[in-house]
């Protein structure tokens, strides 16, 4: 969500090397992006910006080039104002000397705007931004320094805000600021940088570090001076940094989304090989700091509350069932959004988060109010230097390197796969069983892992000829019981967001206390079958339910699965995993993930719909 990148160069190139960052960040998703550049000697600040991609910012800059020393873009993901030129940063103050990028939201915008305006500031925009530049502009204009107005603007700041701030004629420093939202400094050959992700930085960038929170400062050629909010000097942690511009490249598939399906194939060897490396250390993930706290305190563990967002939230459902049924934890799924900021504080329970980015603000903000109240949080998560690895207690990282198409795939993929590992290891060390046993499971997860691809693959040909029958409906039901229904529920957010096309998922038993009322000929309803016998008898039924109403019944089943893969008009098969083998039930929607990906890539593609970058979401939400 939004992306910023601010530098400040020695030649004349740095626009360039923004547009490259801004480039980097595009998959974060934004509508709208815009630039400003400054020269030594010269108050002016210069800008170009453009509604759309930012192949139209391009476009512009290469009919109208602008160049300075520094130089700060953005691209924005609209919270307050329409997605319109006057909204797209950067945002001026009266003068024209400030401008300033901003990520996040300005809660006293209201407020702050209504006593600007009274003091005869003129506003442009609609945005919560543009407050900040000019109550900057009020401030410096008492006399006071840049650093004492830093000082006070974020004492006069409600909300979540990374700010890169320019003044005009100072191209040798960029003002920084960054409370909640994510912001990172990079120092190297020829140019200093300030970005919202690493993934922004160039080759040139030798040395980075995460702004630590609620820090302001300025950016130097080869320097940092950095401020936490109460006035004292912030400390700054570098890291190495190396480039690596293959993350970028999509690897010959035609969208970032098919190469992270394809990158599914190898995960579950990558990620337990990983795990597993961990050793004894692997308590650490959990947050315990010896191995005798951490074997007393899961054999008194009752309770572990997961919380995450979207894609998170259905990976860590299928973890609680994980929890519960091999590690024998009783285990509560929220979604950040509905966690209730005041849980009612219990002994022996454990929080953890779950996020790909590691960013996403109604996760960390539970994090962060569970941290004040002192309870241990730990959690699983991709980005390894994200604000949620930092403040949680512990983490597992997944492992699954970088996703840049805004809907997850792989990471849902990889988040399912430290479950399964981590329930297995609580239960050993629970001794709920032993360790031939937890071998042994650990290679069902290894052979259910060959099956993502064999199951995409053996599927692929019927997937893609079915993609334009479903693409013709315009509503969809997705059922499923047990671990097969949180499949369903992801299917479902996945088809919504790249197909736009509604879907409702309910477990399958459900759909006779009302949904079955939709069912008639126009209605397709894809049932994911699940491999525990029991299950399986039960969803049959539910399918014939849907048989007897005349819906258009497809089936995501296993091999074996006669009864139900004939009612199917359409079905996609696992083969190998039948009822009757003995790998774990559980298992199941592991093997059906990446075809079920693969359908909803297809019936994306058919609607020509824009699938790494689907219309008014983002891949990062920083904001709540
Ligand atoms: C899934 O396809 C999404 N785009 C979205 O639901 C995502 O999973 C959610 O925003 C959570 O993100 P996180 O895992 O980075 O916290
Ligand atoms: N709230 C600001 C706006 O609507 C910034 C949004 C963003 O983070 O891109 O312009």
């Amino acid at each position: 969500m939004c992306g910023i990148v601010g530098l400040v160069g020695q030649k004349n190139n740095v626009v360039e090397a923004v547009v490259y960052g801004l480039e980097g960040l595009e998959y974060r998703g934004y509508d709208s992006a815009g630039i400003a550049c400054t020269d030594s000697g010269d108050t002016k600040i210069i800008c170009a910006k453009a509604c759309g991609e930012l192949s139209a910012l391009k476009a512009q800059l290469h009919e109208q080039p602008i160049s300075g020393l520094a130089a700060i873009g953005h691209t924005r993901w609209a919270t307050h104002g329409r997605v319109t030129l006057e909204n797209v940063h950067p945002h001026f103050d009266c003068s024209g000397t400030i401008a300033l990028v901003h990520n996040g939201i300005i809660e006293n915008y209201h407020e702050l705007g209504t006593m600007l305006k009274a003091e005869g500031h003129i506003f442009k925009s609609d945005t919560d931004s543009e407050v900040v530049a000019h109550l900057l502009e009020s401030i410096l204009d008492r006399g006071l320094s840049p650093k004492k107005a830093l000082h006070e603007l974020v004492s006069r700041l409600d909300g979540a805000y990374a700010l890169v701030i320019m003044l005009g004629g100072r191209s040798d420093e960029l003002l920084f600021v960054r409370k909640r939202s994510p912001l990172c400094l990079g120092l190297g050959k020829n140019k200093s940088a300030v970005v919202s992700d690493l993934v922004a930085f160039d080759a040139d960038i030798e040395k980075y570090a995460i702004i630590p929170d609620q820090t302001y400062g300025f950016l130097r050629m080869g320097e940092v001076e950095a401020y936490s909010f109460d006035g004292f000097s912030a400390e700054i942690t570098y890291t190495p940094h190396i480039h690596n511009a293959s993350s970028r490249d999509r690897g010959g598939h035609a969208h970032y989304m098919l190469k992270e399906i394809y990158e599914q194939k190898g995960i579950v060897h990558r990620i337990v090989t990983a795990l597993n490396d961990l050793g004894d250390e692997w308590i650490k993930g959990l947050g315990y700091t010896s191995a005798s706290q951490a074997s007393e305190s899961l054999k008194k563990l009752t309770h572990v509350d997961l919380i995450a967002c979207g894609t998170s939230y259905y990976a860590a459902s299928l973890g609680a069932f994980f929890l519960r049924d091999i590690a024998g934890i009783d285990t509560s799924v929220t979604r950040a959004s509905e966690f209730a900021y005041n849980p009612i504080l219990m002994k022996n329970r454990l929080y953890g988060v779950v996020s790909q980015s590691g960013e996403t603000a109604d996760t960390l903000e539970v994090l962060r109010a569970l941290k004040r109240q002192e309870q241990s949080v730990f959690g699983i998560v991709n980005v390894e230097k994200s604000s949620m690895a930092r403040e949680a207690d512990g983490f597992f990282a997944m492992h699954a390197g970088p996703e840049i198409s805004v809907a997850s795939t792989k990471s849902f993929t990889a988040q399912v796969v430290v479950f399964y590992w981590l329930a297995l290891k609580i239960a050993h060390s629970k001794g709920l069983i032993t360790l031939q046993q937890l071998q042994a499971s650990e290679a069902e997860l290894l052979w259910c892992g060959n099956k993502i691809e064999e199951t995409l693959e053996n599927n692929k040909s019927s997937i893609e000829h079915d993609a334009a029958w479903f693409a013709q409906y315009k509503t969809c039901l997705f059922l499923g019981r047990q671990e097969s229904f949180i499949l369903a529920a992801e299917a479902a957010l996945k088809l919504k967001e790249l197909a736009y096309i509604f879907v409702e998922a309910f477990p399958s038993g459900e759909l006779k206390h009302g949904p079955l009322a939709l069912v008639d000929q126009n209605m397709p309803v894809v049932v994911f079958s699940s491999a525990d016998p029991l299950v399986y008898q039960k969803i049959v039924s539910n399918a014939q339910e849907v048989k007897a109403r005349g819906g258009r019944l497809v089936v995501f089943g296993f091999q074996d699965q006669t009864a139900l893969l004939n009612l199917a008009e359409k079905s996609y098969c696992v083969s190998g995993f039948s009822s009757y083998t003995q790998c774990d039930s559980l298992l199941g929607p592991l093997c059906m993930v990446a075809a079920m990906h693969y359908l909803v890539y297809s019936i994306a593609k058919v609607l020509e719909r824009p699938i790494d970058k689907p219309r008014n979401l983002a891949k990062s939400v920083t904001v709540e």
